[in-house]
């Protein structure tokens, strides 16, 4: 198995633990940061809906709460459907981190690779807030 088949088969265990009563929508991502220690996360929604949580910003919010700060590839995967590109919020969040790479499930259940900066052109960073 490659790596990013990997990823995209701990993306799919995370997303067992998906809190989704609401969508049944189950969704897991994998955050891997600079050093290659993964971070798993699942969607985790709420009756209010809008304080739902994306399964990326759950994983992405796990590596950064233990002390990564660079994360280099994000690998999600939907159990219930088949397009699970990250969400635009999803995307800001991966940008701040620097994430480079983002892997998705394709409908054979291959990795696709996308590069973040294809998926979010002209994105405003940290960078941007330098003068
Ligand atoms: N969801 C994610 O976890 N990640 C995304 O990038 C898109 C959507 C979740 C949120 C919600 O629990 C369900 O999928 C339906 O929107």
């Amino acid at each position: 198995m490659t790596e990013p088949e990997e990823l995209i088969k701990a993306a799919r265990e995370a997303a067992a633990a998906s809190y989704s009563p609401y969508s049944k929508f189950r969704v897991g991502a994998v955050a891997v940061a600079e050093d290659g220690t993964r971070y798993a996360g699942a969607n985790v929604e709420n009756a209010a809906f809008g304080s739902t949580m994306c399964a990326e910003a759950v994983a992405i919010g796990n590596a950064i709460a233990s002390g990564a700060r660079k994360l280099h590839t994000v690998a999600t995967a939907c159990l219930d459907g088949d397009d699970c590109h990250p969400c635009g919020n999803c995307r800001q969040i991966m940008r701040e981190f620097r994430v480079e790479t983002v892997l998705v499930e394709g409908p054979g259940g291959e990795a696709v690779e996308h590069r973040l900066d294809e998926l979010m052109p002209n994105s405003f960073g940290p960078e941007s807030l330098e003068s």
